[in-house]
């Protein structure tokens, strides 16, 4: 073989490996929550068997100080029986089926704790634990993460409310926190407001909504130029995850993982 057809193969294969494995990282939402019923055990696992590289779910506090896994206050939408979580225990909550709603065959998944789901995790991904509640959870929370095998950068702590994020830097400078908001009201918040907020609250970065009329090259640079870390959520279509990549994320939240990445690598 001449040196010119080896070094052509060479930028071939990279080409290729290139093309099979986008940059950005694909964060299961809810778990893999199109095929599987959302905030399961069997919906993070399936994101594991997917290929993601990390999966977000989300938490709430129970009313003895639990940190049990569910995105709505009630359990009404996903387990048919309408109890407040602040108001059960966490007792009470496992008795509930979590599964049922999204099919015969995912019937007995419970609601799983947060330890239950950082056990899942394979060496080298990642899950993003979204605090519902208040800052009240981030003390049980910081146990049960330090309890867990995840090594600090195995965990990232995300919220909508400011506070949760402030706390969590306070109790756990180290691990990585960013601010959710979302830019598809009337009236979105500048790139430079979201900036002095995200610095004021000691936020790693902003996780955003996928909203391409403000979330556009120059306002990912912005925040990319303060030094903070662009991620963006929920995404379920290539070309706005090509856009979304295009304004500067570096993470892309799905209901999809595996299809996603498939997209994003043809
Ligand atoms: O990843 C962020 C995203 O989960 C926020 O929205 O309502 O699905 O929790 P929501
Ligand atoms: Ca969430």
């Amino acid at each position: 073989m001449t040196r010119t057809l080896a070094a052509l193969m060479t930028l071939l294969a990279t080409g290729i490996a290139g093309a099979a494995e986008p940059k950005v990282e694909i964060v299961g939402h809810r778990g893999a929550s199109f095929d599987a019923p959302e905030n399961t055990v069997a919906a993070i696992k399936l994101a594991w068997e997917q290929k993601a590289d990390a999966s977000e779910f989300d938490i709430y506090l129970t009313k003895d100080g639990k940190l049990v896994v569910i995105h709505d206050a009630t359990t009404k939408r996903t387990a048919g029986t309408d109890l407040k979580v602040a108001d059960s225990t966490l007792k009470e909550l496992r008795e509930l089926d979590a599964g049922k709603w999204k099919g015969a065959k995912w019937a007995g998944e419970k609601l799983p704790t947060l330890d239950e789901m950082l056990a899942t995790v394979p060496d080298g991904k990642r899950v993003f634990i979204e605090v519902k509640c208040g800052p009240e959870a981030v003390p049980e929370m910081d146990r049960v993460i330090k309890a867990s095998k995840l090594k600090p950068e195995q965990t990232c702590v995300i919220a909508f409310n400011a506070d949760v994020i402030a706390a969590t830097k306070r109790a756990c400078p180290d691990l990585q926190s960013l601010w959710l908001v979302s830019l598809s009201g009337k009236k979105p918040k500048t790139a430079e407001e979201l900036i002095a907020k995200a610095k004021e609250i000691k936020a790693d970065g902003l996780d955003l909504s996928a909203t391409p009329a403000v979330l556009d090259a120059a306002f990912g640079k912005k925040v990319k130029d303060a030094g903070l870390k662009l991620y963006v959520w929920t995404v379920d279509d290539v070309e706005l995850a090509k856009k979304m990549i295009a304004a500067g994320a570096e993470s892309i939240t799905t209901n999809k993982p595996g299809w996603l990445r498939e997209q994003l690598a043809k």
